[in-house]
């Protein structure tokens, strides 16, 4: 074998898109000159999943678990993909939330081999030199973070990366967009988390974080990159903080096809999850009263989508605003506070309303308005007490109780608490998988997978708020086992395909699709999806 074959041979093992450890056959080791790179035996992909199986028993915790998954998507994208989605509900906490928290958490920690892009501040001048890498000519599929509210977990800087990477991996295991066509980016402005910056360990840039102005043209000329090297890409806005959240994707949702999906996505998920338990409880949606418990990105944008809902039911704006009182940090959002964010104010009561209320915090709002809905995104951990989820259920015979927010540490209650406080009488959704039965998990992974395959099928220049809306509906018409609301996570697979299709036929009747509505049948999307074999 010449130089060049011995190369070549070491560089088919090295890129986790071509390698296939022991699965390579005879006949590929004599073609590529893999012999004695390998061990002599052969195997398949199923006994590569038994291996990588018994490893996983094996370890004493899921963080390193999570860890010992990652360094396998970077050694064989094949096998990880494969093993996350022969066991969906083993593997997605491990590789996705709740562990993916710790995994951010401590991420300088293990970090081993470059995954996606860091684009940090200093390197500003170079955005468009580094994506111009032909290695990312196919790139289909882009989240971004820049790590300043990760999950409940707050600032985690360079560390945040672990979402943009995590995200994709579910977009490849739930919706089949191919690993080559997925990019993870951190947008590395610096830290406020001062822990971090002293840690001498931490891999990121150490600078508190960059703002204003200069940070807005930093993203800016991301955008602008992104844009001319990627015309058609989807932009995922992933763990912003809530005030630029909400501000890059007005800035930037008609610039190219983008979405926030602690925004929108988690809308999607919460209005399709809610629309799933009304049908259980044979109430109109119009009729439900909603308690919104965290008014920031995720909270405000789940109250949008229910507006449209409500409206779509007939009711005026007006009357659907007054279905939802949002409360946040000082209490009941009320039009006379001065401190209100944009989505807030739209949100706000008026002050009139309150001022007989003996209290207006959670436990006071809740005893004045008696829910039927309770959701939380508020990243407080108790704060659904007992107190609070009693008064809720005095008034209503199945208390619609979701408490979103991540990770497990940050969630609102134990949904083991909330049916022992109900007695069994609530359905209940939680961000993260706590195990209980007849709990749903109310996650966006059962939203993004398929809103980001139904933008790409439809060649969507735009993702309009009507293709949430159709996922969310699609969503919650898909339903559950006895008191769950939505599938299984067995079945995200077949979720997204759903989703997929409806975000797809959305995208053509609201007029930013490039793809006509007869070329998007289900078998068609289905035939789109990469499958997790060697070729
Ligand atoms: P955010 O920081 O934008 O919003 C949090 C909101 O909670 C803010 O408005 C804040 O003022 C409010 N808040 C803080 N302390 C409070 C208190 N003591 N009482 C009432 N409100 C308080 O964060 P974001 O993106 O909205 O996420 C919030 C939580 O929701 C996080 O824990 C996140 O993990 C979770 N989440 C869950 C998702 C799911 O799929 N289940 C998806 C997206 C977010």
């Amino acid at each position: 074998m010449s130089p060049a074959h011995h190369a070549a041979a070491r560089a088919l093992l090295a890129d986790p898109l071509t390698n296939k450890g022991t699965a390579f056959t005879e006949a590929e080791r004599d073609a590529f000159g893999l012999h004695g790179l390998l061990p002599p035996h052969v195997g398949t992909l199923e006994s590569q999943i038994a291996r990588r199986r018994r490893v996983l028993d094996g370890m004493a915790d899921d963080f390193h678990r999570y860890a010992f998954l990652r360094e396998l998507q970077d050694s064989n994208e094949v096998l990880f993909h494969a093993l996350v989605q022969a066991d969906l509900p083993r593997l997605l906490p491990l590789v996705y939330t709740p562990t993916v928290g710790a995994g951010c958490e401590r991420f300088s920690e293990i970090w081993r081999k470059p995954r996606g892009l860091f684009l940090s501040y200093p390197n500003r001048d170079r955005i468009a030199d580094i994506l111009a890498d032909p290695a990312l000519d196919r790139i289909k599929v882009i989240v971004v973070s820049d790590g300043e509210r990760i999950l409940g977990l707050g600032d985690q800087g360079a560390g945040g990366m672990g979402i943009p990477i995590g995200k994709l991996a579910l977009y490849t295991a739930c919706a089949g967009i191919h690993p080559a066509e997925v990019l993870p980016i951190l947008l590395d402005v610096g830290t406020d988390n001062a822990a971090l910056r002293d840690d001498p360990l931490y891999v990121g840039w150490r600078n508190p974080r960059v703002r204003g102005e200069d940070y807005a043209a930093f993203v800016d000329s991301f955008v602008e990159a992104v844009a001319a090297r990627w015309p058609d890409v989807l932009l995922q806005w992933e763990d912003f903080a809530g005030h630029n959240a909400h501000d890059l994707l007005g800035r930037y949702r008609d610039r190219l096809p983008s979405f926030n999906d602690d925004i929108q996505g988690t809308a999607a998920t919460a209005v399709g999850t809610l629309l799933s338990a009304i049908r259980r409880t044979g109430a109109r949606l119009a009729d439900q009263r909603i308690v919104l418990f965290g008014a920031g990105a995720a909270g405000s944008g789940v109250a949008e989508l229910l507006v449209q809902a409500l409206q779509a039911e007939g009711l005026d704006e007006a009357a659907a605003r007054a279905r939802i009182w949002a409360v946040d940090r000082d209490g009941l959002i009320v039009s006379d506070m001065a401190t209100l964010t944009p989505p807030q104010v739209r949100l706000a009561r008026d002050a009139a309303e309150v001022v007989d209320w003996p209290a207006q915090d959670l436990l006071g709002t809740v005893q004045a308005v008696r829910p039927t809905v309770l959701i939380g995104a508020s990243g407080q951990a108790g704060s659904f007490t007992e107190a609070v989820v009693r008064a809720m259920a005095a008034g209503c015979a199945r208390p619609v109780i979701f408490p979103l927010s991540n990770p497990i540490s940050r969630a609102e209650a134990h949904p083991a608490d909330l049916l022992a406080w109900t007695e069994g009488r609530a359905l209940v959704g939680t961000g993260s998988p706590f195990g209980v039965a007849g709990v749903t998990q109310v996650n966006n992974v059962y939203i993004f997978p398929g809103v980001g395959l139904g933008a790409i099928a439809a060649g969507a220049h735009r993702v309009t708020d009507g293709m949430f809306m159709a996922a969310a509906r699609a969503l919650g018409a898909m339903g559950g086992e006895g008191d769950t609301l939505l599938p299984p996570i067995a079945a995200l697979r077949e979720v997204a395909l759903g989703i997929t299709v409806a975000v797809a036929r959305a995208a053509v009747a609201d007029g930013v699709a490039s793809v006509a509505a007869v070329d998007l049948t289900e078998e068609r999307i289905a035939g789109l999806m990469w499958q997790a074999v060697y070729d």
